[in-house]
């Protein structure tokens, strides 16, 4: 597939017929993953593909409780919010394939020459850790189409992060960014439609 085609094609996909994902096509996206660009080519990421029903359940049951517990009124109204967004946040239990993403801090050489610690220059550079994680993922969002996949980001799940982190094992400085949801679609999609982003293109001459 052409890479516009893929672009063009991609949607998100967030509900998945019960067809096996293999397990090389899965690598095959993660090292795809891995080309993106990234700060001082640092590549502040690894992932880990989680198959694993039993831990995917967990999973999904401390995001909902997170949700649930989330301070607001109690109205109906406030109740299906929650209960919408607990699905949006745990409807990767019933995917084949979860795809972890975990940041590290990247090495910079300005913390040896100023007085900034690691997190002010990241927050001054706007979060390129973040950014370069973002780059990796639509890597994959888009090999997934390629493939034959469907895919979705997801950070719903980070309002558990922490208890995420503690099922998963990852230990300071390591964090857990996001999620991507990989599977066969159960029925098909069609991309959403958007602006032609160009339109509204601020051109200075
Ligand atoms: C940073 C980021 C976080 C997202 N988190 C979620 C999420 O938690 N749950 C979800 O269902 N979709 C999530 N999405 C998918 C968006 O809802 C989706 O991209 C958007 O509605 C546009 O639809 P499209 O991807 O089909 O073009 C996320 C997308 C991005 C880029």
């Amino acid at each position: 597939m052409e890479l516009k085609a893929a672009i063009e094609a991609r949607t998100s996909v967030r509900v998945f017929s019960d067809e096996q994902v293999s397990l090389d096509d899965v690598k095959e996206m993660v090292r795809l993953a891995g080309l993106a660009p990234s700060v001082n080519n640092f590549q502040p990421w690894r992932y880990i593909a989680i198959l694993n029903k039993d831990l995917l359940n967990r999973m999904a049951e401390v995001v909902t409780d997170k949700i649930e517990n989330l301070p607001s009124s109690k109205s109906i109204a406030a109740s299906n919010v929650k209960k919408q967004v607990t699905w949006f946040s745990t409807f990767f239990k019933d995917a084949p394939v979860v795809l972890v993403l975990i940041t590290k801090p990247y090495e910079t050489v300005l913390e040896s020459a100023v007085e900034l610690t690691h997190d002010q220059i990241n927050l001054l550079r706007n979060h390129p850790d973040i950014q370069s994680a973002g780059a990796s993922i639509q890597n994959i969002l888009l090999a997934a189409v390629d493939m034959g996949y469907g895919a979705c980001w997801l950070s719903g799940a980070m309002f558990a992060r922490e208890e995420i982190e503690e099922m998963l094992k990852i230990k300071a400085p390591e964090k857990v960014l996001a999620f991507v949801v990989i599977g066969k679609p159960r029925s098909e999609h069609k991309p959403k439609i958007k602006p032609n982003l160009a339109e509204s293109m601020e051109i200075i001459a």
